[in-house]
């Protein structure tokens, strides 16, 4: 096969093989929902509501995962986050969890708004929480898992 001879239509060909070729990564077996094994004492279900809305895709064993998580390199970045978040904080994994999850800190992290990362909520309108919201949704935390005491 002769190649392209103009450097912008090689360029794009060459892209177009490279996206091609790393799609062929399987990520997607790391893409799993576990059983959810015991939830956390919610002070209210309005509290749990909330996480769900914002906060279960990557710290839960519910994980919704978009279409775009099936194709790199989006799916990359996807599974990295949800397995990292897991590994931090797993709503699904109470019991198992126990003294490792980070929530004492969850509270916290809603209301400086590091937490849900920005880019999952421009990608996730649902978990785009009103000031209301996202006050409402620190204090349950609080109240679920109290403050940091260090
Ligand atoms: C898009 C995925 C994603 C969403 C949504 C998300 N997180 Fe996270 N979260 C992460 C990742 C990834 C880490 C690990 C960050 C690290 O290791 O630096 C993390 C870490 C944390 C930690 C541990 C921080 C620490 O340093 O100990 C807490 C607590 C936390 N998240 C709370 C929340 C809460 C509460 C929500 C919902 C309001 C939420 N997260 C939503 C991905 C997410």
């Amino acid at each position: 096969m002769r190649l392209p001879r103009h450097p912008v239509v090689r360029l794009a060909v060459f892209g177009l093989a490279g996206l091609l070729v790393i799609q062929l990564v399987p990520v997607w077996l790391l893409q799993t929902n576990p059983p959810v094994a015991a939830e956390p004492a919610w002070d209210s279900p309005a509290t749990r509501a909330l996480a769900q809305r914002a906060c279960f895709d990557c710290h839960s064993n519910e994980t919704v995962w978009p279409w775009y998580s099936k194709v790199a390199p989006a799916a990359w970045l996807v599974t990295r986050d949800v397995l990292g978040g897991r590994a931090q904080l797993n709503f699904s994994e109470w019991a198992v969890h126990a003294g490792h999850n980070h929530a004492d800190e969850a509270g916290e992290l809603v209301t400086s708004g590091e937490m849900p990362l920005p880019l999952y909520v421009v990608m996730h309108p649902q978990a785009d929480l009103t000031p209301a919201e996202r006050q409402q949704l620190a204090d349950g935390l609080l109240r679920t898992f109290g403050g940091d005491s260090d």
